[in-house]
Parts: structure tokens; C-alpha cells; sequence
């Protein structure tokens, strides 16, 4: 039986008892807005926020993160707090507020200049800059300053998530030794000859070290930072506990893929607003009922692969010019990181890339692409996947990829092909989705037209499949496999 919300909720009672959890990330899972003079609230994109949110729903605790909407400081209390989810508060979020000169130079610069392109290997040099890294310092400082002030003198178990935090556990303990930390990693961790580059690995590798446990969604990344610290640091690598003792402390390394809340996502794509969602969009797009649809959706970063999707999409209306007017490509790009050059740069490619394409393939009434910029709900996102016949998730590196989850948990009529690309950690579960290496575009093309030429009783078996591997291995077995382990410390 897949686990539910009060099996979590039951597990969490017996393993954290009477401690605070804290869950720590940079990006908040709410964010304050104005619109035309009133307040609003957005859920950003991206996989840590998606997984973590239906968790804190149920466990209660406080979130700690950056505070970055515009009307983020009007709503919340002298704690700087506000409880979320606005329309249905379960738990409270707990804001940080940073300087302009702290957002570039941690957020922006050092962990996403730095540690991002570091630890996906996608061919983007990372860019190591020294003010950069004591603005990281100063804000993982300014976590551990609101966490200890959250906790006083009471029992905790702080929950680190990411590349932002990486020094956060060793922060805490150093004024607090009786907590317990843990840390889980949404990103691959890379190989010991790419990250042996970076100047500040020792720092890094000492505040993940600090941690009780320590979380990868793979084995393969697991080994990869055992590699690592056997190569760079005065540690004892314990195999058959699968740890690493240093200074005589000792951090468990373990694996739990993340995933999505199968059982919510598959009801909301049956609900009211989703068809009519559906209806609107068809209509928006002006798709007629027996074309082929294809979504991608994605955040606008190099290591996502778009560049890739849509030139294997040009090759496949080259080779295949049958199906033009019968296949149609919707991408939903959103925003992301845009102060730093290469997302600005990359962000004009697409532009440009997208166009050329349209006007090489189109027809009077017929789009090949279609590039969607605008913000979309939830319910707006539901119905994408739910009325698409195909899903193409192609990144050149990903530790998970929530989206191609997402996209199975709306496919109630296993109407739905997954291809996806062989470097996500989703490819080491999902077995049957069609698989393309991004980098080999012939393929890629030939790849789309198994996926749309795939007879419906094959189609549905791969689907049910599919189905039943996010079903059972939901967001709520993630975490609680995660708290599980915290026995063992
Ligand atoms: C990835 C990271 C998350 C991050 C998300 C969105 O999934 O692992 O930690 O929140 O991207 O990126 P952003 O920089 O907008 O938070």
C-alpha cells in the first residue's frame, strides 16, 4: 500500500516526539506579491519546494527561507513570520530578509555561479568568486542566527535542504550541539574530479560532514561524495554502515528519491477546474481535437535541455514532414535566475531558436512550437499535462525531475507517453518511459516519432507501469523513509 499523509503524520510522532522541526531552504514555498495594488500569493517552480510543501503540510513545523516577494514583509508578524498555506494555514513560514548585495553575491554568485554549474557537469563553467563566497558565508550565518533563535533551549531536528546551505549544519552545532541535523542534496553531487576544482571544497565538504544524515535521490551520487571525501579529507569511510566518520563524528550517506503527492495530483486532474482549464487552453491555442500534443516544462536553466528538445523537434518535422499540421509542441518556459548571463543568454536563444523553427515548419492554420512565458496556476499546469498525448523531459543533468512525476500522476486514462532523458535520477525508476540521450539529435528525432506512432494497448501498459512506480514510491514514502533513518543515529 503506498504511504499516505497519517502514516507520515504517525511516523513523524514517533521518530521527532516532542522536537521543533525546522525545514531550511532558500527559496520560500510562498511568495507575497502585489498586483495592481493588492496582495497575492505565487507558488515558485522547481523541485524542492514542490516535494517539500504537501510534507510540511502535514509534519507542522516551521520553514526558514529567504523572503523574496515584493509584499513578503507586509504579511508577516513581528517574528517575521505568516502561516501557510494562505488559504489553508498548516504550518508556519518563517522569513529572512537579505541585503541586494547578499542575493548576488550568495544566491546568484556563489550558488548558482558556482555551486549549480559545479555540481551538474553541463559543460557551463562555475565561476568562483571571493566576495561571492563571504556573502554565502555571511547568509548561511543569517540561517543559523534565525534557527537558533527559533529553538532557544529546546530539542530540534533541523532539516537543510540544497546547494545554498552547505554550511548550515556546522554553523548550528557549533552553538548548539545537542541538535540534529540533516541535509538533503536536490542536485547531483558530481564526480571527485569535478568538484576537486572548487577552492572552497574543504569549507563545504566540513559543514556537510557536520550533518547526522546525509541525503542524495541516488546511489550513484551517494558514491560520488563518498569518492569525493576519500579523496579530500582525513575520514574514515565506513562501507557497510554506508557513513563517514570525521573528527569522530559520523554522518550517514543514503539515497531517497524524491517524488510528488501521486494520490493529490491525480484527483486534481480530475476536478471541475482542470477540464475547463483544458477546454480554455485547446481554445487559447487554437489546437484542433486530433492533434498530437507534446508539453515540455521547464524552468529556463542550461541544464534542462530546451535548446536540445526543440532542435530534435526541427529534425523530427524535417525527417518526418507527415506530420506537420498533426503534431504540436507546447513548451512552458518559466523565468528563472535571470540576473546572471548565461539564463539571460539562453533565454534569447530560445527566443530566436523557437521562431526560426515556426517559420521553417509552420503552415497557415499549424504551429510546430509554441512557447508559453506567461505564469500559470496550478490548476493551468494540471491541465497542460492532463491534455497532452506526450511529455518530453530532456535534461542534460538533473537529480530527480519532479515534472515527468507530475506528469504520470495526471494520466488517470494512461493516455500518456514519458520520454525522458537518460541523465535525470527519474531514468534509474521509470523504466518505461521512451529514453533519448539530449546530445544525440538524430535519435532524439527518431525517438519522437516512436513516442507518437505508439500503438494505444502499448502505450497504456507502459503508462499503468509508470503509474504504479510513483504511486507507491509518493512524496510521503520519501520523507518518511527520510525520518526513518533518523533512528539509526
Ligand atoms: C532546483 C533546486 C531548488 C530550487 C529550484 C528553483 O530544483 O534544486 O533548490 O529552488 O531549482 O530555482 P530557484 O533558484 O528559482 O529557487
Amino acid at each position: 500500500m503506498p504511504w499516505t499523509k497519517t502514516q507520515l503524520n504517525e511516523s513523524i510522532k514517533k521518530i521527532i516526539g516532542d522536537r521543533l522541526l525546522i525545514i531550511a531552504s532558500n527559496r520560500e514555498p510562498y511568495i507575497h506579491t502585489y498586483k495592481e495594488g493588492k496582495v497575492e500569493y505565487i507558488r515558485p517552480i522547481g523541485g524542492a519546494v514542490t516535494a517539500l510543501d504537501p510534507v510540511m503540510r502535514v509534519t507542522k513545523g516551521t520553514w526558514v527561507a529567504y523572503g523574496s516577494g515584493n509584499a513578503d514583509k507586509d504579511v508577516v508578524d513581528k517574528k517575521n513570520e505568516v502561516k501557510v498555506p494562505p488559504e489553508n494555514p498548516k504550518y508556519k513560514l518563517r522569513r529572512i530578509w537579505l541585503s541586494k548585495d547578499e542575493e548576488n553575491g550568495y544566491y546568484y554568485g556563489y550558488s548558482n555561479k558556482a555551486m549549480w554549474p559545479l555540481c551538474h557537469m553541463a559543460y557551463t563553467r562555475p565561476a568562483f568568486d571571493d566576495v561571492d563566497w563571504a556573502y554565502y558565508k555571511i547568509v548561511n550565518q543569517k540561517f543559523a542566527d534565525t534557527i537558533l533563535d527559533i529553538v532557544k533551549d529546546q530539542k530540534a531536528f533541523v532539516w537543510i535542504q540544497d546547494y545554498h546551505l552547505l554550511l548550515l549544519s556546522k554553523l548550528l552545532k557549533e552553538k548548539n550541539k545537542n541538535l540534529i541535523t540533516a541535509h538533503f542534496l536536490h542536485i547531483p553531487w558530481p564526480n571527485p574530479e569535478a568538484f576537486r576544482i572548487c577552492p572552497q571544497k574543504n569549507e563545504i565538504l566540513e559543514g556537510l560532514l557536520s550533518n547526522n544524515l546525509l541525503g542524495f535521490h541516488i546511489r550513484y551520487h551517494c558514491s560520488n561524495f563518498m569518492e569525493t571525501v576519500k579523496l579530500e579529507m582525513e575520514a574514515r569511510i565506513d562501507t557497510e554502515r554506508t557513513s563517514v566518520v570525521y573528527g569522530g563524528h559520523e554522518t550517514l550517506v543514503r539515497a531517497f528519491p524524491i517524488s510528488v503527492d501521486f494520490a493529490e495530483i491525480s484527483e486534481q486532474a480530475e476536478s471541475k477546474e482542470v477540464k475547463s482549464a483544458m477546454k480554455k487552453l485547446r481554445h487559447e491555442f487554437s489546437i484542433e481535437n486530433d492533434v498530437f500534443i507534446m508539453v515540455g516544462l521547464d524552468r529556463i536553466d542550461y541544464t534542462k535541455g530546451i535548446v536540445e528538445k526543440i532542435r530534435a523537434v526541427d529534425r523530427f518535422f524535417e525527417k518526418f514532414p507527415e506530420y506537420k499540421g498533426k503534431v504540436t509542441f507546447i513548451q512552458k518556459g518559466g523565468l528563472s535566475r535571470m540576473h546572471i548571463p548565461e539564463y539571460k543568454e539562453l533565454n534569447d536563444t530560445l527566443n530566436r531558436l523557437v521562431e526560426e523553427v515556426n517559420w521553417k515548419h509552420s503552415t497557415e492554420k499549424w504551429y510546430p512550437i509554441l512557447l508559453i512565458r506567461r505564469h500559470m496556476s496550478r490548476t493551468g499546469i494540471i491541465a497542460l499535462y492532463k491534455m497532452a498525448n506526450a511529455c518530453l523531459v530532456s535534461p542534460l543533468h538533473d537529480g530527480m525531475n519532479l515534472v515527468c512525476k507530475e506528469f504520470i500522476a495526471t494520466k488517470n486514462d494512461l493516455n500518456g507517453v514519458l520520454i525522458l532523458s537518460q541523465f535525470t535520477g527519474a531514468a534509474r525508476e521509470l523504466d518505461d518511459a521512451i529514453f533519448v540521450n539530449p546530445y544525440d539529435r538524430e535519435n532524439f528525432a527518431i525517438m519522437l516519432k516512436e513516442a507518437v506512432e505508439l500503438p494505444d494497448s502499448k502505450k497504456k501498459k507502459r503508462m499503468k507501469r509508470l503509474r504504479s512506480v510513483v504511486k507507491e514510491n509518493n512524496i510521503y514514502k520519501w520523507a518518511g523513509k527520510f525520518l526513518e533513518e533518523l533512528k539509526k543515529i
